[in-house]
């Protein structure tokens, strides 16, 4: 069979999109890059540069919670203060309110997709933008705490957490529950800038396939899903090919 050119995957892809809308979306670290927010693994890589064994599991914060405040979430909460919604993130959102897709399945914890205005956002792996504390579990904003000392502490002396989930940690029961839901129900799902390497969330998709869903999948480097489990693989950077996809859904 021919393979098919970049724009007929883009004709392809929005003639679905029309067809069996409303679409879910998962989305990965790759849709963020350019916005940027590094990925986790590849060139420029967080966990090429950290250790996440060292510096991302829930064990190493109840022991050390300096180390990981000092060393890993300062460079998040850093490159998250600057970060600002791309166009892919702003494609997603005008694609929600015209009803093209419903829900965004994120493994982000940087708030982008709500930043660009999506309302139906599943956060699978917590979110960066609050915190609690471990000792009294008051709520805290991440804007509006100083990291001038580390760690940052509630007003009851104890350490403050961010509300994402750290390697060891549970992924949020109800995230879960309706991630699944949504995967099994769904006619389209769309993958956008994920590598499909940490499970449960990876799982997703194959749910959606197992239950007769077409599977889109966004990414300028082919991973685990490509052509196994995805029906097109548009092989591209998310602000670009969300753009032609919007343009290609209004013609
Ligand atoms: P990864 O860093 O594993 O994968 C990022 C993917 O984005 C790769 O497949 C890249 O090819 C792709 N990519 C890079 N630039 C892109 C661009 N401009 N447009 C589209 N795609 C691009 O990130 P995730 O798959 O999100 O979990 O990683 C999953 C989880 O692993 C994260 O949520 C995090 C991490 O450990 C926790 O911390 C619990």
């Amino acid at each position: 069979m021919k393979s098919q050119s970049y724009q007929e995957k883009i004709i392809q892809t929005a003639k679905m999109i029309k067809e069996l809308k409303p679409a879910s979306v998962l989305t990965g670290a790759g849709i963020s890059v350019e916005s940027g927010v590094p990925p986790f693994r590849g060139q420029d890589g967080i966990w090429e540069k950290f250790d996440p064994v060292e510096y991302a599991h829930i064990n190493v914060f109840r022991r050390n919670p300096h180390k990981v405040w000092n060393i890993l979430l300062r460079e998040i909460k850093n490159t998250l203060d600057k970060a600002c919604p791309n166009t892919a993130h702003k494609a997603l959102a005008e694609m929600e309110s015209s009803g093209f897709i419903k829900t965004i399945i994120t493994q982000n914890i940087d708030g982008l997709h709500q930043a660009a205005g999506s309302k139906d956002v599943i956060e699978f792996h917590g979110n960066f933008a609050t915190l609690h504390c471990v000792k009294c579990k008051m709520p805290y904003m991440m804007k509006e705490i100083s990291i001038k000392k580390i760690p940052p502490l509630c007003a009851c002396g104890g350490i403050l957490r961010p509300d994402c989930v750290f390697f060891g940690e549970m992924i949020p029961p109800e995230s879960l529950y309706r991630s699944r839901q949504i995967a099994s129900k769904t006619r389209l799902m769309i993958v956008i800038g994920t590598s499909a390497t940490v499970q449960p969330a990876a799982s997703i998709p194959l749910i959606a396939k197992k239950n007769g869903a077409k599977i889109i999948d966004i990414n300028p480097q082919r991973t685990i899903i490509t052509e196994t489990v995805s029906d097109i693989f548009i092989n591209g950077m998310a602000g670009t090919v969300m753009a032609d996809l919007l343009k290609a859904i209004a013609r």
